[in-house]
């Protein structure tokens, strides 16, 4: 188990921040091998405020257990998703004509943000009680504008309506073979109109012609993404029960409500 600094994170929430990393072969071993938690409680005791995650594998309640004892709690269960080879070819149809899909350009840089930082509400960031809806908005922003900034991913397709921005899908290529629906979010007054399963499909053009499986992610409680990506033919992988512990200045540990 190692206690990694999150520093990307630190920067929007303005204290430390740490991600846990556990060991894949303890994690993948019959449930019987309890971890010893007292040297990271002592760690995270430095920090004050200090706000730490870990994902679970959602088999093993019995870490949950072990995590929620020294203060964790589970804010939400991610689900990763699989589209293989072969991926459908042909052009993406768009049940309204009058959107566009296409790469993102400069002039549209704010209004992509914009929607980035409105249309969230099932991230383990908006749904962790003791997080402020503020800073659940500006991690979606700033994660955007690392696409924008060319600091993360590989592409930013946006759906127009005329000059209004619909919605984006971020993309980045996890490995040589296998691409990522890193973010994808529409805009409420554009939403149940196609926008989402043309951006996807898009995607799966880009990837099949360059060979690469599609992974994406979201939460159990999410059903409208959910039903998409159900719809779009991508099938469960990994279920994981995700758990954040914050501490707040003078030492008592906030509790989720
Ligand atoms: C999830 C989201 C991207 C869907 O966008 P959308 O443009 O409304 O989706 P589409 O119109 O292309 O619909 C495609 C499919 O999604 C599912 N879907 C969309 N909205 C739904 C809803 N409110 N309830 C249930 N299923 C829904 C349906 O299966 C739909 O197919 P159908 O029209 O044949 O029934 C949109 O709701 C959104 O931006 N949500 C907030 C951001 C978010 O949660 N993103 C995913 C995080 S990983």
């Amino acid at each position: 188990m190692r206690l990694v600094e999150d520093t990307w994170l630190a920067k929007r929430f303005g204290y430390p921040v740490f991600r846990i990393d556990l060991d894949p072969q303890k994690e993948a071993a019959p449930a019987d091998n309890r971890l010893d938690l007292a040297p990271l409680q002592k760690d995270l005791r430095q920090f004050r405020p200090v706000f730490c995650y870990v994902k679970i594998g959602a088999s093993r309640v019995d870490r949950v257990s072990e995590f929620t004892a020294i203060g964790f709690r589970v804010v939400e269960t991610n689900i990763t998703f699989l589209r293989k080879l072969p991926l459908p070819s042909g052009q993406p149809s768009l049940q309204d004509r009058q959107f566009r899909i296409e790469p993102v350009i400069l002039s549209q840089h704010s209004q992509v943000l914009a929607v980035a930082e409105s249309c969230f509400q099932y991230t383990r960031f908006h749904l962790d009680p003791v997080i402020p809806r503020r800073i659940a908005d500006e991690i979606k922003r700033e994660w955007i504008q690392s696409y924008l900034k060319k600091e993360r991913g590989e592409v930013l397709w946006i759906a127009r309506f005329g000059q209004d921005l619909a919605g984006f899908l971020a993309f980045l290529r996890q490995s040589e073979n296998r691409g990522v629906v890193d973010l994808i979010g529409v805009a409420p007054q554009y939403r149940q109109r196609g926008v989402a399963r043309a951006l996807l499909q898009y995607c799966f053009q880009y990837c099949g012609e360059r060979s690469l499986t599609v992974e994406a992610g979201t939460q159990a409680a999410n059903i409208p993404s959910m039903h998409l990506y159900e719809g779009m033919g991508f099938l469960a992988q990994r279920s994981q029960y995700i758990l954040h512990y914050h501490a707040a200045v003078g030492g008592a540990d906030i509790r989720c409500a």
